[in-house]
Formats: C-alpha cells, sequence, structure tokens
C-alpha cells in the first residue's frame, strides 16, 4: 500500500463539491487515511506551493489557495501517487480526459479543483506538512 497527499482546493470547497469529490475519490477504490478542513496560511500555501516560487503563476496561486477553506487528505491505495494523478486528470482541465475529476470540476488551469502528490519524496514531504502521525488512521 502507498499513501498519497490530496487537496480539494478552495474553488471545489466553495461550489460545495466536497462531497462529490470524495465519492469520486472513494468510487476510484482509494482509502481515506486522514482527513481535515482547514485555511491555509500565507505562510503554508507559499511553503507548500515553494517550488513554484520563480513561476509567473506563483503570488495568484497563494493568493488562490488562501481564499477559502479546503479540505486535506492523505489517500491510501496501490501504487496511490500515480493512480491519483490518473483520477484527477491534467493541470488544465481543457486537456483533462473524460471521467476526470478536473474534467468534472475545474473552471481553469489555475483552479482546478484539487492537488496531488506528484512523486514519493513529494508525498513524503505533503503528508506530514499537514498530518501528524497520530492522525493518519
Ligand atoms: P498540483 O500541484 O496542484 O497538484 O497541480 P499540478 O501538479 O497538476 O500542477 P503544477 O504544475 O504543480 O502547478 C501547481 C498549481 O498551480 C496552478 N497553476 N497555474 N496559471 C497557470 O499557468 C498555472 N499553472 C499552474 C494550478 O492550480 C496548479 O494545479
Ligand atoms: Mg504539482
Amino acid at each position: 500500500m502507498e499513501k498519497t497527499f490530496a487537496i480539494i482546493k478552495p474553488d471545489a470547497v466553495a461550489a460545495n463539491q466536497t462531497g462529490a469529490i470524495l465519492a469520486e475519490i472513494q468510487k476510484a477504490g482509494f482509502r481515506i487515511a486522514g482527513m481535515k478542513m482547514k485555511r491555509l496560511s500565507q505562510i503554508e500555501a507559499e511553503n507548500f506551493y515553494s517550488v513554484h516560487k520563480e513561476r509567473p503563476f506563483y503570488s495568484s496561486l497563494v493568493k488562490f489557495m488562501t481564499e477559502g477553506p479546503v479540505v486535506v487528505l492523505a489517500l491510501e491505495a496501490p501504487d496511490a501517487i500515480k493512480k491519483w494523478r490518473d483520477t484527477m486528470g491534467a493541470t488544465n482541465p481543457a486537456n483533462a480526459a473524460e471521467g476526470t475529476i478536473r474534467k468534472m470540476f475545474a473552471t481553469s488551469i489555475e483552479r482546478n479543483c484539487v492537488h496531488g502528490s506528484d512523486a514519493p519524496e513529494t508525498a513524503a514531504v505533503e503528508i506530514p506538512f499537514f498530518f501528524a502521525a497520530s492522525e493518519l488512521l
């Protein structure tokens, strides 16, 4: 079993799509090992996306990720990291495959409803960024 880290982003939470996205997560066969709703602080969002700090979209991304509550998740499945990237679909919903969560719920390349770790090393940093060991059940 592998764990990955996911976020239901502020656009989807504000649009009352949390339940529908959780249903897709469960339909896809993930076990929810950790889940909480929170609002990211400026510092948390900057640090979480620090890999993108030189990118032109960084300040806009941080503003978006702090505009309202998010749901952070630790998801477990065989090959969870790749499986969750496949379930989410492409970053830009215009390029996302039919049936993916971003195809169904995202509205733009930025406001793309979900996040997922992109590699084992990323998941290993991102899960403890938001979850204490005691919160992973
Ligand atoms: P994520 O990290 O959120 O799972 O998304 P990703 O791997 O598919 O995409 P990434 O390249 O890591 O970009 C992180 C997030 O930044 C926003 N973005 N905006 N305006 C733009 O051109 C642009 N490009 C990326 C998106 O919210 C993207 O998910
Ligand atoms: Mg990424």
